[in-house]
């Protein structure tokens, strides 16, 4: 199983607001609806209860939380990162899709991330992404200099892949 997270970033590390995200760039929604179709996606209970629809059709939902006896329509319900991990370990690519809290716990066993890099800092944050770059990441894949008409807003699409993790073991 290769597991990846997916995020859309500001210049800050900020991801979300008010229990929403910082922005709606429709491509970026258009390429997050590819990389993840026909995968398992993990998440939060909060960026669960955000999804407009429930769950995200045409992938395996996966949903995690400390609650008992919590339901989610759609989804599969995990009570951990292992429980998460152990239920998709026969998947091919399991992505990780937010929120704050668990990009922070699943980081450490990421093998890959997709960045959207948003080149604003937002006011009013409240959820950022953990810090990401001291870990020893390759970087796979780079696109630049693109621009969102509605928004106005310019990004980047930045994919890394893990190296090294335990080469001083
Ligand atoms: N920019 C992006 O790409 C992006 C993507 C996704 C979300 N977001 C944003 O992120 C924000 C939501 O993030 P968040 O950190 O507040 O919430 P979250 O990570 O979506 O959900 C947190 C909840 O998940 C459960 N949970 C988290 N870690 C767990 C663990 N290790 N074991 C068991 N359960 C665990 C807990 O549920 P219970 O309380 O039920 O126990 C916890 O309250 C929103 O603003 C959203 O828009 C941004």
């Amino acid at each position: 199983m290769i597991l990846a997270m997916i995020v859309a970033i500001d210049q800050n590390n900020g991801i979300g607001k008010n229990g929403d995200q910082l922005a709606y760039i429709s491509a970026d929604l258009k390429r997050f609806k590819e990389l993840t179709t026909g995968h398992t996606i993990i998440m939060g209970r909060k960026t669960f209860e955000a999804l407009p629809k429930g769950a995200l059709p045409n992938r395996r939902n996966v949903v995690i939380t400390r609650q008992k006896d919590y339901k989610a329509t759609g989804a599969e319900v995990v009570k951990s990162m292992v429980e998460a991990i152990s239920l998709c370990s026969d998947d091919q690519k399991v992505f990780v899709i937010g929120g704050g809290e668990v990009y922070k716990a699943f980081l450490h066993e990421a093998d890959e991330l997709y960045l959207t890099e948003i080149h604003h800092s937002f006011d009013g944050v409240d959820v950022f992404f953990p810090e990401y770059k001291s870990l020893g990441w390759k970087e796979t894949f780079r696109q630049d200099n693109m621009i969102d008409e509605k928004t106005g807003l310019t990004y980047s699409y930045i994919n890394l892949k893990s190296f090294g993790r335990f080469d001083c073991v």
